[in-house]
């Protein structure tokens, strides 16, 4: 099977049981504090197994999700390349149910599938049940243990501690016991020497895990505690890589149809061949030539894809968050690919059209975006080379002056230096360190990595408490209808973040609308008789809005009006249906390979990122503004469809951000021919924009612009700045009818003026050389001219090579120039007196400029040096001439 073909089986094995095929969620997360990216099927899943959100009728689900382990909890980075089986970003199969079948369902599905669907030999299968934990309280699972009876021999069942069979998503959240399906997929003769079951999790990569099947019972609170969930839940996830591979017989995920047309390109673009993997599937530890190469594939043919998905997903390489994570898994293949398979070009672009061609059919996101991804991809690796030769050179320099003080190792603090600033990791330094017979400190690497660790997590920390439950229930968003709306607090938690408290509280009904899709949250105030509370700001976690207030309200149980700022909600709304309108007159403008690639709107901020691959020039700017500023005059009504099933909002024409998580369900946004699926506040109709003006297009990332733009009363303000600005000029030119053309007779004056001053200077220039000539002073044959004028530096210059031209030969010729206050020292000497009296004009003003407390340089034939002390003019010119030594 192919596995194109693999993935496709497993889904339809479970629709076969009724599941819904549902699709993967994207890779990047963007409205979780927890969690930056997919890192397992569930996450999506998270308000569901939390009792937050209502499954509806759809309770067994199946898909292949995106996942990304490079950080937190699983993060599986620095593995990758070295063995056979991790991967940064890998596909996860899973089947869910939702409070629908439970313990036995899982893993007689689980069972059916390997066996009777894939026919997996049984005697290969191994599998894991949790011991049980006493710190947890928690006993061994027996029941599990009891539905693998039915299928595998009792010498097929092992316990597992809490490491391997407890599985939680972080340090907070839902989690449960798990089983683990692991594969023996060894040679008879190795099998005979040792039984499988002796090799289970313990890094034998013949015998390995296959498929987790996590039994979702409880949720872990930030105490550490337990508390149980309101249903049982199912989550189950395969490694799709590793299945594929024990499909096709091979020895390494490397091996399968999955990497081996990416790896193939690799060679053919490096010359250098992969290397072959043995039936024991283990890996040299990189010490020859051909591991060294084996690894840098691997390690290319792997971050290519997660650094392709995560920009097809809207997360562009930045230097902060999720954009640094990816900027250093590039970065990491970059490096692997210029030192072991001698790529010092930028190289993995070049791989993206065989990515494409395996995956786009699964993932239409790719080849979508394929332009935009190679653009991004290729000025990463430029760039990061760049700052690769530097960092070398610095490396050099460091090893040559270690070199003169007769030392060879490198301390910590520069490999830290060059880590921190060039983003060479240990061993890169470590490496080029070598080829020279050097080594690093790495104790002394350790205490800086440890030092900024530290400095980091005081910067950051953040401390939330647990909810404190006022009242159970659910929350109730209310605010597209609403801006007041009585409330009552749910839950409250307090929060500290570099030393200040705050507080967080869940509402029942809220109006107030939670920061996300780029839109501020909003602000008001909770009111009743008693008190006051203002809400400084609202985000979102979870789907629901999380008020932030200073102070907790004295009778946490008492009835409140919340109210939105209405303001500031409506500015901020007015600038979010802009953006929808912009939106679709860029791409009416430029062309549909326009993609919205990041928003932000407040009250005064409208930014809006779209992926184009010039500059915007000015005509089409304008365009854009015509028909924005005309869909504004339309007034169109903001024509909302809430809860619209995905399908039917596809079919209304309705355009998705790549890279955005929707539900099953969404809310549809139109205004006109705008038609958008978006969670926002927006403007009642368009005319409430006002107006709308571009203030600035600009790059923000190869093949992404940015525009800027105002709206309504910002507007009004701009155009009275502008307007404003324009009445003092014209009060600068005496009320003039017409600004242009008294400014361009202006700039005409000023030049004619300017050309006359020129013809002026130079005539003085003129007579002063007449001047000076008839003032030679002979020396031994020679013509000397000193003189302090106060003439421009400019005519100094000119005046010493008129000088020269008159007297070309045996000329000294010295002035000293005083206009502005500001001395200056000019040396003229024919060539003469260059090359038969060795004269070096350069050399002897340095000398000389001292006294005008200077410094200057030039030829041996002329130089000028500037200064501070005018005072030293006369002593500085008699220097030059006592130095000249006539
Ligand atoms: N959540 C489990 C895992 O990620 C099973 O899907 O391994």
């Amino acid at each position: 099977m192919t596995a194109n073909e693999v993935r496709e089986s497993y889904k339809k094995f479970f629709e076969g049981k009724g599941h819904k095929i549902v699709p993967s969620a994207p890779m990047v997360i963007k409205d979780d504090p927890t969690l930056m990216f997919t890192n397992a099927g569930m996450n999506q899943w998270k308000d569901i197994i939390l009792g937050t959100k209502d499954p509806g009728k759809d309770v067994r689900r199946v898909d292949s999700q995106k996942c990304l382990r490079v950080s937190g909890k699983h993060n599986d980075l620095e593995e990758v390349g070295h063995d056979t089986y991790h991967h940064t970003m890998f596909e996860m199969l899973g089947n869910w149910s939702f409070g629908d079948y439970f313990k036995e369902g899982a893993i007689d599905y689980a069972w059916e599938y390997l066996v009777d669907v894939l026919h997996l030999n049984p005697e290969d299968l191994y599998v894991t049940v949790f011991e049980g934990s006493k710190e947890e309280g928690l006993s061994r699972d027996d029941e599990a243990a009891k539905y693998w009876a039915k299928h595998v021999k009792p010498d097929h069942i092992i316990n597992g501690n809490k490491h391997d069979n407890f599985w939680e998503m972080g340090e907070t959240g839902p989690c449960g016991p798990c089983t683990e399906i692991h594969v023996d997929s060894r040679t008879p003769e190795e099998k005979a020497k040792i039984p499988g079951r002796e090799l289970v999790n313990k890094d034998n990569p013949q015998v390995i895990e296959i498929w987790n099947v996590v039994f979702m019972q409880y949720n872990r609170k930030a105490d550490g505690s337990l508390e149980p969930l309101p249903m049982h839940v199912i989550d189950t996830g395969m490694g799709f890589e590793r299945l594929v591979r024990m499909l096709q017989d091979k020895h390494s995920n490397y091996d399968t149809d999955i990497f081996q047309p990416i790896i193939q390109q690799i060679e053919a673009l490096s010359h250098q061949q992969y290397g072959f993997t043995t039936p024991t599937g283990k890996l040299g530890e990189g010490s020859t030539e051909q591991e060294k190469i084996d690894i840098a594939m691997r390690v290319v043919a792997d971050h290519l894809r997660a650094v392709a998905f995560s920009i097809a997903d809207g997360q562009l390489p930045s230097n902060a968050k999720a954009g640094y994570v990816i900027r250093r898994i590039l970065r990491r293949a970059v490096r692997y690919a210029y030192t072991f398979l001698n790529q010092k070009e930028a190289f993995l672009y070049k791989l993206l059209p065989t990515l494409v061609h395996e995956m786009g059919a699964a993932y239409p996101e790719l080849p979508a975006q394929q332009e935009l991804i190679s653009r991004v991809i290729k000025e990463e690796e430029d760039s990061f080379l760049r700052t690769l030769e530097k960092g070398i050179n610095l490396l050099n320099a460091d090893m040559d002056e270690l070199t003169a003080q007769g030392k060879t190792e490198l301390p910590g603090t520069q490999a830290f230096r060059l880590f921190d600033t060039y983003g060479f990791p240990f061993d890169l330094t470590e490496l080029i360190c070598r080829e020279k017979g050097f080594t690093v400190d790495e104790k002394g690497f350790d205490e800086e990595m440890a030092k900024q660790k530290a400095r980091a997590r005081n910067a950051a920390a953040v401390e939330n408490g647990d909810w404190e439950v006022v009242r159970e229930g659910e929350q109730a968003f209310v605010g597209y209808d609403y801006t007041e709306h009585t409330t009552h607090i749910l839950r409250y938690r307090k929060v500290t973040q570099k030393k200040n408290t705050f507080y967080e509280l869940v509402l029942d009904f809220t109006p107030f609308y939670g920061e996300m899709g780029g839109q501020v949250g909003d602000q008001g105030v909770l009111v009743n008789d008693d008190e006051t509370i203002e809400v400084l700001d609202t985000k979102r976690e979870n789907n629901q809005s999380i008020h932030i207030v200073k102070a907790l309200p004295k009778n946490l149980q008492a009835e409140f009006m919340a109210c939105v700022d209405t303001e500031k909600r409506n500015a901020s709304a007015a600038n979010h249906t802009a953006t929808h309108l912009l939106d679709y007159a860029l791409k009416q403008v430029l062309g549909d390979h326009v993609e919205q690639k990041g928003s932000y709107v407040d009250p005064t901020t409208l930014r809006f990122d779209f992926s184009h691959f010039q500059k915007v020039s000015d005509e089409e700017l304008r365009q854009v503004e015509q028909l924005v500023n005309q869909m504004i005059r339309e007034d169109f009504p903001l024509d909302e469809h809430r809860d619209t099933p995905l399908e039917e909002a596809k079919a209304l024409g309705a355009i998705a951000i790549f890279g955005e998580k929707y539900g099953d369900k969404v809310r549809v946004v139109r205004f006109g021919p705008s038609c958008e699926f978006c969670g926002g506040i927006h403007a009642t109709s368009t005319g409430r924009i006002g107006f709308f003006k571009i203030m600035s297009e600009s790059s923000v990332a190869a093949g992404i612009r940015r525009i800027e733009a105002l709206t309504g009363k910002a507007c009004e303000d701009a155009i009275y700045a502008a307007t404003d600005t324009m009445n003092d000029l014209k009060a600068m030119f005496n009320n003039t009818k017409d600004l242009k053309a008294s400014i361009e007779k202006f700039i005409s004056e000023h030049d004619e003026l300017r050309k006359e001053l020129e013809r002026f200077q130079a005539q003085a220039v003129e007579r002063t050389k007449e001047m000076l000539l008839s003032r030679i002073k002979e020396v031994n044959g020679i013509s000397v001219i000193t003189a302090v004028l106060p003439i421009e530096p400019a005519a100094a210059k000119d005046l010493v090579f008129k000088l020269r031209e008159a007297v070309p030969q045996k000329l000294v010729a010295v002035i000293g120039s005083t206009a502005h206050n500001k001395p200056l020292l000019t040396v003229m000497f024919s060539d003469d007196m260059v090359k038969e009296h060795q004269l070096n004009a350069g050399q002897i003003i340095r000398e000389a400029a001292k006294l005008i407390q200077g410094g200057g340089g030039g030829q041996p034939h002329y130089a000028q040096a500037g200064g501070k002390n005018i005072d030293g003019m006369n002593a500085a010119v008699d220097k030059v001439i006592a130095l000249a030594n006539l």
